[in-house]
């Protein structure tokens, strides 16, 4: 059987979508202001007819709850923080349309520093 050639995805956007239990204090990505932005990044990858070349995921909490809402772009490890409506639009744009990610919306150097290296070598 020829299933033909079947290319990876060229982006993955990871958006956090956890939430604090009600009373909880701990900031989380998902609030009353910021409800909708997955639904919302995905509307967009949509209309630009480039859904499933890029994958939207959901995913639980990336760890640093404090910058959020927020979102990981792989390839390269960009981590987007306190994310808008606007923000997401542009992010498409210019990151994943244009290739240029966006410096002034990534996570501040002092909060993502260079991993650790878990070789054993
Ligand atoms: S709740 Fe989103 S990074 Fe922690």
């Amino acid at each position: 059987m020829d299933l033909g050639l079947k290319p990876q995805p060229t982006f993955y956007m990871f958006k956090c979508e956890q939430s604090s239990p009600p009373g909880i204090p701990k900031p989380c990505c998902v609030t009353k202001d910021s409800k909708g932005l997955f639904n919302y990044m995905a509307s967009v990858l949509m209309e630009k007819g480039i859904m499933g070349p890029v994958q939207a995921i959901k995913t639980s909490c990336l760890g640093r709850c404090e910058v959020g809402p927020l979102m990981l772009v792989e390839p390269g490890h960009y981590m987007y923080v306190q994310l808008s409506k606007e923000k997401i639009d542009k992010i498409v744009e210019e990151h994943i349309i244009g290739g240029n990610p966006i410096k002034e919306y990534l996570i501040a150097d002092e909060l993502w520093s260079d991993p650790l290296n878990l070789s054993k070598s």
